[in-house]
């Protein structure tokens, strides 16, 4: 049988808006992605996976979707936008687009009218419904929580109705229970495979389904239980339909998005070989490992990477799927802090850059780089809570402000906050990091002059190299490495992330101090080594910090 293509790929994920701007308004744009696709090319990438660059108010930076089939003025148009697809697969390079299927924005159309009259049809493409009353005092219809610490439902007085939102209130959930509103959303999907798109990563896709019978958490006013709307029954028949009748209509890879909620056997549930409706699911167990997850009540010096945690999650998966079905592996994405800063470490810039670059590229998995990632961009020093320019910070900062000093929810978002991923790419060290010509909302790094894509080129070692010196050995051997079974090494070991993938051995240190590693070399060829020394004796290797090897056998 003949591999599916995307398990000998290397995906990027581009977040249009802090990518590249080619015209000089402040906001990356698809032209911009078009210049820097033989930056791309060049890195060893496959396909790019581009966040949603469709029509929308920019509640939640493009997931607020008002018009799913128009591109958003503000990064270009459909020519632009078929364009880029023309351009990249003329590089071999394949386009993934974000279907973003579980809500509309409350500026869509079908929302728009569904508020415009008391029983207006399109009510029953969302879910309204009406207040529940105690002691004659209206509250929502039941006490679910969202995603963005707020109650999940919203009060709309000309109806006198509520609708659900498991995001913010301007994203109204879609109901997927009406054939009606499935019918729209599988039109949407072929408009973009029409167009030429290669396939979608599925936003938010565990959570189409709800539990109808709408009832409370417990009795406090606002509580959260993910499985409210998470992996739930009805989900597994929408996903067959939107399968059969449209992802095997076409060429269309498949990556969706399951998040926390998800344990290993419902992952395979998704994607399994045999009967799985997609090809491969974003798990989350292996981000935040080092506890700085609603880590509010944490000293800074309590933040540390449990390292033993991290492969045992990984090591999970890697178990339930060895044969049974493929998955995708990533450091972090456009809703987490950086990598560099959460695993990684500034002082040692590129030895630990370049480490988890090595553990993640030869993984028997579709590896996908976050832009960025692969120059070791970092955290960034937001000073106030106004240099913020996501949703979910805000409404965590509104959330949390009366029991917490301002400085110090500033402090936690610079740890935790997605806009930490957000903040411009770092080309050059010329003005705006050579991202655009202006800047007015978007954020750049102060460390973009030490920290940029020309500085690492021109470098004889940098992290940009070594991710390219790794893609090019993982594709030399990438027949081994989606047939053999990953095997951790060690895996008790507390600061070392050691696998083997035959015929190659991978060995990272996670920790800034150095640490003894049993291991026998003997035999074993260095293909890569972030030091110019390697401390060997009596079967030992004394690994400096995050230093990382790369061996053969
Ligand atoms: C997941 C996306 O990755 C995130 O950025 C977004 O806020 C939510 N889904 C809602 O679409």
């Amino acid at each position: 049988m003949k591999e599916k293509w995307f398990k000998k790929a290397v995906g990027y994920q581009i977040y249009p808006r802090s990518f590249k701007d080619s015209n000089g308004d402040g906001v990356g744009d698809i032209n911009g992605i078009i210049e820097k696709l033989p930056y791309l090319k060049d890195l060893g990438i496959d396909f790019i996976w581009i966040c949603p660059i469709y029509q929308s108010p920019m509640d939640d930076n493009g997931y607020d979707i008002s018009d799913f089939l128009a591109i958003d003025k503000s990064f270009g148009n459909l020519l632009d936008f078929k364009n880029l697809i023309k351009k990249a697969h003329d590089l071999g390079i394949k386009i993934i687009v974000d279907l973003v299927l579980n809500h509309s924005s409350d500026e869509h159309l079908w929302f728009q009218k569904a508020i415009s009259s008391k029983d207006n049809e399109y009510q029953e493409y969302y879910y309204f419904k009406e207040g529940r009353y105690e002691n004659d005092v209206r509250k929502p219809p039941t006490n679910w929580q969202s995603f963005f610490s707020q109650s999940a439902w919203t009060y709309v007085e000309s109806i006198d109705k509520y609708y659900l939102h498991i995001f913010s209130k301007k994203m109204p959930d879609l109901n997927w229970t009406n054939p009606k509103l499935r019918n729209e959303m599988k039109k949407i999907a072929r408009y973009y495979l029409e167009l030429g798109c290669d396939g979608f990563r599925l936003d938010a896709i565990a959570h189409l389904s709800k539990d109808n019978t709408f009832t409370n958490i417990n009795d406090l006013e606002l509580a959260f239980d993910s499985g409210k709307f998470s992996n739930r029954e009805e989900l597994f028949d929408y996903l067959k339909e939107l399968k059969t009748e449209v992802f095997d209509k076409y060429e269309c890879f498949t990556v969706g998005e399951v998040g926390g909620c998800a344990s290993e056997q419902e992952g395979l549930r998704y994607s399994n070989y045999q009967s799985g409706f997609l090809d491969m699911v974003f798990n989350f167990d292996t981000c935040w490992q080092n506890g700085a997850y609603g880590s509010i009540d944490k000293k800074d010096s309590e933040i540390v990477t449990d390292v033993y945690n991290l492969k045992t999650n990984f090591k999970r998966w890697f178990d339930a799927f060895y044969q049974k079905g493929w998955q995708p592996v990533y450091w972090l994405n456009h809703d987490h802090p950086r990598v560099l800063s959460q695993y990684g470490d500034l002082n040692y810039h590129y030895e630990s850059g370049s480490m988890l670059g090595m553990v993640l590229l030869f993984m028997p998995a579709t590896p996908f780089i976050y832009q960025g990632e692969e120059i070791g961009m970092s955290n960034v020093n937001y000073k106030d809570i106004s240099d913020f320019d996501d949703i979910s910070a805000k409404n965590f900062y509104d959330a949390h402000k009366d029991n917490y000093s301002k400085e110090w929810i500033v402090h936690i978002l610079n740890r935790c906050s997605r806009d930490n991923a957000r903040s411009i790419m770092q080309w050059n060290d010329s003005f705006n990091a050579g991202f655009s010509s202006t800047l007015k909302k978007l954020k750049i790094n102060d460390n973009y002059k030490e920290i940029n894509v020309s500085k690492q080129e021109n470098e004889t070692k940098s992290i940009l190299k070594s991710y390219k010196q790794f893609i090019k050995y993982r594709k030399e051997f990438i027949d081994f490495i989606i047939t053999n079974k990953i095997e951790f090494i060690d895996l008790d070991n507390q600061d070392i992330f050691a696998y083997q993938i035959k015929p190659l051995t991978i060995i990272g240190n996670f920790r800034n101090f150095e640490v003894d590693f049993d291991f026998d070399l003997d035999g074993y060829e260095v293909l890569y080594n972030n030091y110019e020394i390697l401390k060997y004796q009596n079967n030992k290797i004394n690994l400096a910090p995050f230093q990382a090897l790369l061996l053969k056998k």
